[in-house]
C-alpha cells in the first residue's frame, strides 16, 4: 500500500491530503455508538488516514478521539501518529486570555493532548471585532506551546486579509469548497496561495449527494431523505446552484470520468478539488460508529492517490456542466457568508 499523500502546515506539522471529518458523530447525522466509532477509527489510521478534524462543537467528538488517542498511547505497539485539528467555536463574549486559555485547555482534556497540533478558530459576526482579541491570545498561547497550527474556518477573504497583515501567522482556512460550491476560486485560492495558506475543503462530497447512489434517482426533498445534516445542507446548496436536473447531468459527467479511471464518482468529486490551487486536504465526513453507515476508505485512498490524474476530457465534460450552475459568489458571497446574514 502507498503511503497517504501529506501536505505540510507552516507550523510544520503534516497532514493527510484526506482528512477524517468528525462533525459525523456529533449525533446530527444518526445516533453514535461512542464504543463503536472508537472501534472505527481504528481501521482509518491502519489505512494511513491517520489526521481527524473535530471541533469544541462537535458533540462528543473530541471525547471519542481522546479514547481513541488514549487506547494507542497505552498499546505500545508501534502505531502511526495521529494528527487532530479542533476548532474553536466561541459564543460572542469578552474574549480575554482567560477565557480562550480556559476553552483550549477543555479540548485538551477531552481529546488527551498535552498540546493542540491545530485550532481553526470560527467566528459568528464580524461586525464583533472581538475576533482580533481573540486571535491575538490564540497567537500567544501558540509562542507559549500550547498549539502548533492556528488556522481558521470559515473566514472571508476581507479579513483573513486583516488577520495577517497585523502579523498573524495563520496555517489555513477551513472552507466548503466542492464542484457545486466553487466560490474558493473567486477570491480565496489567490490570496492563500500568495500567503502560503492551505484550504481545507469540507462539503466536497456534498455529504454523500455526489456518488452513484444518487444518480438517476429522483430528488429527495424529506426529511427522511435527506436524513443527516450534511445531506439537508448541501441539497440546499444544489438548489442555490442550479437545482436536481442540472445535478443529475453532473454525476453523469462524473459518472463518465469514473469509468475512464476505473474509481467511483467520490474519488472523481474529490480529486478534482485536491487539484484546486491552495487545496491542501480534502475533509471526508465519517460516520463513526453509526448502525448500517458505509467505510469509503478504499474511495479516500483512491483519491488522494497520485495515480489518479483527471484528464482534459474529464475537465472539460465537468465544466460543460458547472458552467451552467448559477454563481454562488454573487448568490451568497465569498467563504463562510452563509454563516452571517
Ligand atoms: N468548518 C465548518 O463549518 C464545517 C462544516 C461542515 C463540515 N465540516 C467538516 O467537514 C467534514 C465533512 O463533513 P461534510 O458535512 O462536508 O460531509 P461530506 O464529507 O461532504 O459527506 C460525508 C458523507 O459522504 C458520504 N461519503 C463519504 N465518502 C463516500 C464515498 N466514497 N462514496 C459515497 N459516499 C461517501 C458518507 O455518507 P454515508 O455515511 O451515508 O455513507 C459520509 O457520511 C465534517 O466531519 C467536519 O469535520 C466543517
Amino acid at each position: 500500500m502507498s503511503p497517504v499523500p501529506k501536505v505540510r502546515l507552516t507550523g510544520g506539522l503534516e497532514v493527510c491530503r484526506v482528512l477524517n471529518g468528525m462533525w459525523q458523530v456529533s449525533g446530527a447525522h444518526g445516533e453514535v455508538d461512542r464504543a463503536k466509532a472508537v472501534e472505527a477509527m481504528q481501521s482509518y489510521v491502519d489505512a494511513g488516514l491517520t489526521t481527524f478534524d473535530m471541533a469544541d462543537i462537535y458533540g462528543p467528538a473530541e471525547e471519542i478521539f481522546g479514547h481513541f488517542n488514549s487506547q494507542v498511547k497505552s498499546s505500545g505497539n508501534d502505531v502511526p501518529a495521529l494528527q487532530s485539528l479542533t476548532k474553536y467555536v466561541p459564543r460572542p463574549e469578552p474574549m480575554n486570555r482567560k477565557v480562550v486559555e480556559k476553552a483550549l485547555r477543555r479540548s485538551m482534556t477531552r481529546m488527551q493532548v498535552d498540546s493542540l497540533d491545530c485550532v481553526q478558530f470560527h467566528w459568528w459576526d464580524y461586525k464583533d471585532k472581538r475576533y482580533l482579541d481573540a486571535l491575538g491570545h490564540l497567537s500567544d498561547l501558540q509562542q507559549e506551546g500550547l498549539i502548533r497550527e492556528l488556522a481558521l474556518t470559515n473566514f472571508d477573504t476581507q479579513r483573513l486579509e486583516e488577520i495577517t497583515s497585523r502579523g498573524i501567522r495563520i496555517s489555513s482556512n477551513q472552507v466548503q469548497y466542492s464542484l457545486i460550491d466553487q466560490r474558493p476560486a473567486a477570491k480565496m485560492e489567490k490570496f492563500c496561495l500568495a500567503n502560503n495558506i492551505q484550504l481545507l475543503t469540507y462539503g466536497t462530497l456534498a455529504g454523500g449527494l455526489l456518488s452513484e447512489r444518487y444518480l438517476g434517482k429522483t430528488e429527495p426533498t424529506s426529511r427522511a431523505e435527506l436524513y443527516t445534516a450534511s445531506l439537508s445542507k448541501y441539497k440546499n446548496m444544489i438548489n442555490s446552484w442550479g437545482g436536481w436536473s442540472l445535478f443529475q447531468d453532473l454525476l453523469v459527467a462524473l459518472e463518465t470520468a469514473a469509468r475512464r479511471h476505473d474509481c467511483s464518482v467520490a474519488s472523481v468529486a474529490t480529486r478534482y478539488v485536491l487539484d484546486r490551487p491552495a487545496v491542501g486536504g480534502v475533509i471526508v465526513g465519517c460516520r463513526l460508529g453509526v448502525a448500517g453507515a458505509g467505510q469509503h476508505i478504499s474511495d479516500s485512498l483512491r483519491s488522494c492517490s497520485p495515480d489518479l490524474k483527471l484528464t482534459v476530457e474529464d475537465l472539460a465534460v465537468i465544466t460543460a456542466v458547472t458552467q451552467r450552475s448559477r454563481d454562488l459568489s454573487a448568490l451568497i458571497g465569498d467563504c463562510g457568508d452563509e454563516y452571517r446574514s
